[in-house]
Order: structure tokens, then sequence, then C-alpha cells
């Protein structure tokens, strides 16, 4: 079961290096995000996602762990983390931190102690093999970097050596088991950095690659579900109101193992994909849902995503998205109006919805080079744009030492001429977030029935006692389904209710 405060909430997803810097050296910090809470709070954003801010080498972008109890200086310290949790709180804000259990940095203490040939208590805390010149057959291992003879596993970069939580079924002398007492330490040692920020207020986490611990666990069900469930019983004794997002992408595993939510993410060719980014699997021929001249075909979405939630819908939350730190903003191919539809389709469906820090005001995704392990990932890392001060307000710092450059172009949307105008993306956002939180059937539990999904006509579902309908196209759309009420809310232009419904061209509307 889901933790009950998840029913009304919607998280905003921060990438610390790029929100607000509030002491000029061109990188975001804690600082910066205390002095927007109340800007968040506005959107109607209730809790928050933190991206890594712990001490790390930033090969990639603080995903590659020192020490998981140090906050990053470049950041701040951990009493300015702590202040943060105080001060969002007061303000109703949860936070989430993120958390990293599959793998550290090279450079963690626990690994440099790994690579010694001495045994010691580190010795089984990442995987390897007996001997320099044995690979890890199936997996990606790294050979020739260590006094200690043996290769050992990686879970994502080089620098990204994997922690042992053991083999689903040991097939080499080398492969412990998942009840080897050293394999047990490392959950322990997981649960200790979790009860480390939880005591200090922090309310969950996101967490990194979250189906990536125990090995040769094909489904996945066994070995690392197992695990999940390990955690989810120390927190429902301990933390009972803490909650945990997962990186997995798959409901019915994830959250029977425990998660309270599990993303939906953009992976070519997956439902959700369909909705925004169609052109990764087509590019000539993108035919992404929220596009005007899309093929209006939401079926690709539903057949994935009708079957998980109603599968889980008693069990806990799929997690709709707008974006990501890894997944190309969506104002890349969608206009301003294009997103206002998208963002209310996201808005009014069951689950905890996320929305990716700057993608309320649309900003682009940019074309720049590689940062920090980046790669085609960074142009959606860029700083946070304010108004249209220097830097577009993110930082006083010069230029040249900017986390990553703003955008250049002279209609770079900003959060402070969003205000101003009642039509803008920003003031759409609000509008939908406040509307989502006064109407319970708006919000995570309320049942989910399609009525009209077919090719041509409008998409029509229900929440509750509500009913909302949508078209993305550039022709009006008709549906045989009797939709009458009062009409709560739209986008676009006015629907004609009656026996059947008649949705103008890219508009949205919600009727009671
Ligand atoms: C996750 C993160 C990504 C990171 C990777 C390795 O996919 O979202 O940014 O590079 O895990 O930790
Ligand atoms: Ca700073």
């Amino acid at each position: 079961m889901a933790a009950k405060w998840l029913k009304d909430t919607v998280f905003y997803e921060i990438y610390p290096q790029s929100f607000y810097d509030t002491n000029g050296d061109g990188i975001g910090d804690f600082n910066g995000i205390i002095e927007k809470l109340d800007y968040i709070k506005g959107l109607g954003c209730n809790a928050l996602w933190i991206n890594p801010c712990f001490d790390s080498p930033f090969k990639d972008a603080g995903y590659d762990v020192r020490d998981y109890k140090k906050v990053a200086s470049r950041y701040g310290t951990n009493a300015d983390l702590y202040r943060l949790f105080g001060e969002a709180h007061r303000k109703g804000i949860r936070v989430f931190l993120d958390l990293v259990p599959g793998h550290t940095s090279e450079e963690h203490e626990w690994f440099r102690q790994s690579q010694k040939q001495e045994k010691n208590e580190y010795s089984n805390r990442y995987i390897w093999t007996d001997h320099w010149f044995k690979p890890a057959k199936g997996l990606n291992y790294v050979g020739g970097e260590s006094e200690r003879s043996g290769t050992y596993v990686l879970n994502f970069f080089k620098c990204q050596p994997a922690l042992n939580y053991g083999f689903l079924n040991p097939t080499e002398s080398w492969q412990l088991p998942v009840d080897h007492p050293d394999v047990v330490a490392t959950v322990e040692a997981l649960k200790d950095i979790m009860r480390f920020w939880l005591d200090h207020g922090c309310d969950g986490f996101r967490v990194d690659m979250a189906m990536s611990l125990v090995k040769n666990d094909d489904d996945k069900k066994t070995g690392t579900s197992a695990v999940w469930r390990n955690v989810r019983e120390m927190l429902d004794k301990e933390y009972p109101d803490a909650a945990m997002v997962s990186e997995w992408s798959d409901p019915p595993v994830a959250l029977r193992a425990g998660y309270d939510m599990d993303f939906y993410l953009n992976m070519p060719g997956n439902g959700y994909s369909t909705l925004m980014r169609d052109y990764e699997m087509h590019p000539d021929d993108d035919r992404s849902y929220f596009k005007k001249d899309g093929n209006g075909d939401i079926s690709r979405f539903l057949d994935q995503y009708v079957k998980w939630y109603e599968d889980t819908k008693d069990i806990g939350y799929i997690s709709m998205l707008t974006c990501n730190h890894d997944t190309t903003r969506p104002r890349y191919t969608l206009s301003p109006h294009e997103l206002k539809i998208a963002y209310a389709f996201l808005f009014t469906m069951p689950g905890v919805p996320f929305l990716y820090y700057g993608d309320e005001i649309g900003m682009r995704y940019l074309d720049i080079p590689t940062k920090e392990g980046g790669y085609t990932r960074t142009g959606s890392r860029t700083p946070m744009q304010w108004n249209r001060e220097k830097n577009l307000g993110f930082s006083t710092g010069c230029e040249d030492a900017l986390y990553l450059p703003v955008d250049h172009a002279d209609d770079a949307p900003t959060v402070a001429d969003q205000e101003n105008d009642p039509d803008s993306l920003l003031n759409t956002v609000k509008e939908l977030l406040a509307l989502r939180h006064r109407e319970a059937d708006l919000q995570a539990d309320a049942p989910f029935t399609v009525l009209c999904a077919d090719r041509g006509a409008p998409l029509v579902y229900k929440r509750g006692s509500l009913t909302v309908a949508l078209n993305p196209t550039e022709k009006e759309a008709a549906a045989d389904v009797p939709v009458k009420g009062e009409i709560l809310y739209r986008i676009g232009k006015d629907a004609a209710l009656g026996d059947r419904i008649v949705v103008p061209a890219q508009s949205f509307v919600i009727v009671r």
C-alpha cells in the first residue's frame, strides 16, 4: 500500500546544479532551492525530487556517489540541506533525495578498500571475479585497475562499479548467493544510508536503476524484488510515512516489490514514448499523439498503460512525467499549445505525476556539448530561466562560469514573462494543478475508465464522476458517447456536449 499523503501529491524534479545559484559561482545550490520554494508551491507542486546532491567526482553528474552521507560542497553543506527539509516542510512540501543503490563511484572508500589484495570488510561489497584474467561473463566488467587479482562488474559507466547484491543462481565460485553474509551486509549498508537521511528529515527516495541489484535475476521478481521488500519492511516499521519511487518502468513488478510509485519512463517504442517522442523510433515520420499532425493513435499508449493500471491500481501508483534529466524535453518537438494539451492529459491521469523543472515554461532542449557524462542528455539539463536579467536570472556569476549555458534565443521562455501572460503555458500548468488539488476525482486514486479511444475521435475518459475529453489534432473530432454537464475547465475552444461530444481542434475539456 502506498503512503497516504501521495494521493494528492504532484512532484517537481529539480536538477540542483541548474536550478538557482545564490552565490554567483555559476552552479545551483540548496539555498537557491530554498529561495524558490514559494515559486514551487505557487505552481501547485507539493513534493520535490532532487537529483543526486552527494559528494562525487561527477563523472555521471552525481550518479557516481563518493560519500552517501555527505553533500557535494558545490551545493552547500549538510546543514543547508537539513534546513531545506525544514523550510520545505513548513510550506507543506515533501522532499525526496535520489538514492543510488546499485553502484558507487570508483572513488568511494568502500571501493578503495575492495580493490586491495588483502581481504577486508569491503572485499565482497562489489562483484569481483577471482583472477585478474577472468571475465565476468555476460556482464560489463573492468580489469587491470586494481592491486587485487580479479575483474570487477560495472553497473553503468566505467566509473560506476556494481555493489554486490549477489546472484540468484550462482554458477561460478566467485558469485555469492543472495543470503551470503557479505551480500546481506550490502543491503544493511543501503538501509543505513536511508535511515541517515530520513532521520535528518527527508521524506523518501527516488531510486536509481532500482531493477539493477541482484544479478542473474532475469525477471527481477525473485532476487531484486526480495531486496526491496526487505527495505519496505524496514520503512513500514521505522518510517511509516516514507515513500519511494522507482526507476524501473515495470509497475506490476516494482509495485509488488514494495514501491509506492513506479515511473512510466520514455523508452523508444513503449507506450509512453508514443505520446511525445515517437521521433526516436520514427525520425522521419514523427507520429507522436500530442503533435497536431501526429496520427491521433492513442492505442499504442493505452494498450500498455491500461493493462498495468488494472493490474496495479490497488497496490501503488504509476507515475507519469513530463520529462526527466535523461530525456529530451517535450518542447523539442511540441509547441506551447501542444504542450498545454499534453500536460492537461498527464496531470489528469491517475497516479502521482512528476513535472521536470523548466517544462512548466516550455524550456527548450539545447544542442550543446556533453557535460559530466550527460552526452545527448545534457541539452535537457540547462539552467532554469527565471527572467530577462543576467543569465536569465539563474546566476549573477560570469557567463563562462555557468554549469551549462543558458538558452540564448531571443524568445527563450522565462518565468517572469509567463507570469504576466494569462494565456501562458505556466499559467495553464498552475490552473491544472490547482484544479487537481481541488477535485479528488482528478487525484491519484479516482478510477480511470476510457470511454473512447478511436482513431480520428477525441480521447474521452472518466476520472471518478468527471469526464475528460481531448483532441490534439488540427481537425474537429466527435465521439458517440453522451457527455452532459458543466464545463469545469477547458483549453482551446469549448466542446459541444450532449448525446455525443464534439471537441474542436487542439482542445481539451473537463466536464462535471
Ligand atoms: C539512471 C539515471 C541516469 C544515470 C544512470 C546511472 O538512469 O537517471 O542519469 O546516468 O541511472 O546511475
Ligand atoms: Ca552556487
